[in-house]
């Protein structure tokens, strides 16, 4: 199979001196879920906005379908690559919802009767129909995350980033959310604390901690290793704790 993202030797410090990833490799297959987890602090946010060059680390490399992650490529990068982040305010920009979830397909120069039909099909696929019009600036924290999906998937990516997707979800979005992942058929990594969700949607799971991988395989067995999660400040998935 052939290669989604490729990382080597990553490193990225902040402008004040943080260190946040320290020599990162990555090998991630297209086709495949991969769970991105490690305590607060971690580098997971860090680590994915690498992967559509929104940051970028100095003398490291950054593959995606292919493609160097670098200046040159970067708009054709990024209509592969979606990532969907952590925080809603950062991706949605515009005055109404219809607007935000159409700028892709827009910016893509496709016909109007098609950008409303991206529209309308990105919309149900996270079950806010109907929501056009309202202003995503007043919508709920759990709404917005949803619409922030709902961006890209209007573009349909090939590779798609998800930081944190559950965080303030009710029970039955985050439940639309994983049904809506799993039907997805596209190369997935998702970080964050919802160990159950990671333990539905992916095969694979990569720990980090203190910018480092310190574990990588097979989500049940990284996710049912007690000491292993304990030793990095998590604990084991309810489901796995019996
Ligand atoms: N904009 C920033 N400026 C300086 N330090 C940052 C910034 N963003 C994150 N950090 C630091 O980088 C490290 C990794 O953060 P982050 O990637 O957000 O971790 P995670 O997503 O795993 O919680 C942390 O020490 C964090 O405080
Ligand atoms: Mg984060």
């Amino acid at each position: 199979m052939s290669k989604a993202i490729r990382v080597r030797n990553l490193e990225y410090v902040y402008p004040d001196g943080t260190k946040a990833l320290k020599g990162i490799d990555l090998d991630i297959l297209k086709g495949e879920s991969v769970g991105l987890i490690g305590p607060n602090g971690a580098g997971k946010s860090t680590l994915l906005l690498h992967l559509n060059g929104i940051l970028k680390g100095q003398q490291s490399s950054v593959e995606v379908l292919g493609m160097k992650v670098e200046e040159k490529n970067l708009i054709k990068v990024r209509q592969k690559v979606a990532i969907v982040f952590q925080e809603p305010d950062d991706q949605l920009f515009m005055p109404t919802v219809f607007d935000d979830v159409a700028f892709g397909p827009i910016n893509a120069d496709y016909p109007e009767e098609k950008v409303r039909a991206k529209v309308k099909e990105a919309l149900k696929g996270i079950r806010m129909e109907g929501y056009e019009k309202r202003c995503s600036h007043h919508l709920s924290f759990g709404e917005k995350k949803r619409i922030s999906l709902a961006t890209v998937l209007s573009m349909q990516p090939e590779i798609l980033i998800l930081d944190e997707p559950t965080s303030n979800l009710d029970p039955r979005a985050r439940r639309h959310l994983i049904e809506l992942l799993k039907n997805l058929n596209l190369t997935k990594i998702v970080a964050g604390h919802d160990l159950e969700l990671i333990l539905e949607i992916c095969q694979r799971v990569i720990l980090l901690d203190e910018g480092e991988i310190v574990a990588n395989g097979d989500a049940r067995g990284v996710l049912s290793n007690k000491s292993l999660m304990e030793s990095h400040g998590l604990e084991l998935p309810l489901s796995l704790a019996a």
